[in-house]
């Protein structure tokens, strides 16, 4: 599957998850549609956009299970989430419940929402080692207030690869009137993604990171009792004030144009959720799963340290980490991985604990994995710590 990618043949690149990669031939129609927009920038942007955004809307509606006028595209999940979040009319002394897990810079969305309204960010910790999905569950519904208006979750973490229980968190967030955002950056094309069971009142994905698409295309899934409350990021033709926007026309739609752009990638999702289903993707998810189980079986048995993830959790798929012992100078060992041994992986510090985070996409390989086991073996000595083998064993 390598030969199927566009990836340099001589590098090992277990990072998948912080931007993707696309194969040849999804690229080949990325790049098929922006002659089409050359050939004629008029005929595209001007004529046909609509009902090609249409098309790609109901294919990304039939594997997502979700209406495709629920759907508005957008370039990347940070985008989505600053439409939604700025949408919200909180109010001093109201709450916005996360958790420890989440990613930097739609925290940072979150903290710049509440320094504006007067809200609180209440940022609930949730132990890793994962408990059961009812713990987790448990473990983030004990930040719930009287106060809670907004509950913001990664489906799939970034700092620590886990899976957290959306469907069951979301339906209880819909019970207690408290409004729900899913971060599914990392969700589609990693996970079968069910939006009318999971029943977020807003859900955003990235099609550019595990499903395989060209850069700058993602989507936000709004249901119909949120969709009125959304106001566009960047006013454009779609608003207008004396003729506001009716269920009729499609209230997402009219958030989609936010200026001149270029929707290659946009018209590329089709081909990338084509590419997946020619190769049986939900095979490539369990053996995906399997290569990296064994794996972080074996790194926890050489250098005799703990696996991040308890078994009832079950909560990786396609990127899992690997808790390090304590290590001097984490940034300087990514880069040595890197500028050494041509190993794209990236090293995480997330609270006291230091992590390589592993992408396993379909074009790596087992042989990838010794690669990388062999280069920690050999640089771990000279960044241990003298706490290295005292803390080791706990998580
Ligand atoms: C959990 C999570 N949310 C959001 C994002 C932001 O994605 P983007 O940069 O495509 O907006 C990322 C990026 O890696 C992520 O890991």
């Amino acid at each position: 599957m390598k030969t199927k990618f566009l990836l340099d043949p001589n590098i090992t690149f277990l990072n998948h998850g912080s931007f993707g990669a696309v194969p040849r031939e999804v690229f080949a129609v990325y790049q098929q549609w922006q002659r089409t927009l050359e050939n004629q920038p008029v005929r595209l942007l001007g004529r046909k956009l609509p009902s090609e955004l249409r098309a790609v809307k109901s294919a990304l509606g039939s594997v997502l299970n979700a209406n495709p006028e629920n759907l508005l595209l957008i370039s990347n999940v940070t985008f989505g989430l600053n439409l939604a979040a700025r949408s919200l009319n909180l109010q001093s002394g109201d709450e916005i419940l996360t958790t420890t897990h989440e990613y930097g810079a739609c925290l940072n969305t979150l903290k710049y929402l509440a320094h504006k309204s007067g809200a609180r960010l209440v940022q609930q910790p949730v132990s890793m080692p994962l408990k059961s999905p009812e713990d987790v569950i448990e473990e983030i519904w004990s930040g719930v207030s009287p106060k809670t208006r907004l509950l913001f979750l990664s489906h799939i973490t970034s700092p620590t690869a886990s899976r957290f229980p959306v469907a069951q968190l979301c339906r209880r967030a819909n019970r207690a009137g408290i409004l729900s955002i899913i971060d599914g950056a990392h969700a589609p094309g990693q996970l079968e993604i069910d939006l009318a069971e999971i029943n977020a009142d807003i859900y955003m994905g990235n099609c550019h990171k595990w499903m395989l698409s060209p850069r700058g295309a993602g989507f936000l899934y709004a249901g119909s009792a949120v969709q009125a409350i959304l106001e566009p990021l960047v006013v454009s033709w779609g608003w207008n004030v004396d003729t506001p926007a009716t269920p009729e026309m499609g209230l997402l739609e009219n958030l989609q144009w936010t200026g001149t752009y270029d929707p290659s990638a946009f018209l590329s999702i089709p081909a990338a959720i084509d590419f997946q289903r020619k190769h049986n993707w939900i095979n490539v998810h369990m053996s995906a799963q399997e290569t990296l189980s064994r794996f972080l079986h074996r790194f926890s048995e050489s250098f005799n340290i703990p696996i991040a993830y308890t078994p009832e959790a079950d909560p990786y798929i396609q990127m899992a980490v690997l808790l390090l012992p304590p290590i001097k100078d984490p940034e300087k060992f990514q880069n040595q991985l890197w500028c050494k041994y041509a190993i794209e992986i990236p090293c995480i510090e997330w609270q006291e604990h230091q992590f390589l985070r592993v992408s396993y996409q379909v074009y790596n390989t087992e042989a990838d994995l010794d690669r990388l086991f062999s280069a920690i073996e050999d640089l771990m000595p000279s960044f241990l710590t003298t706490s290295s083998h005292t803390k080791s064993g706990s998580l």
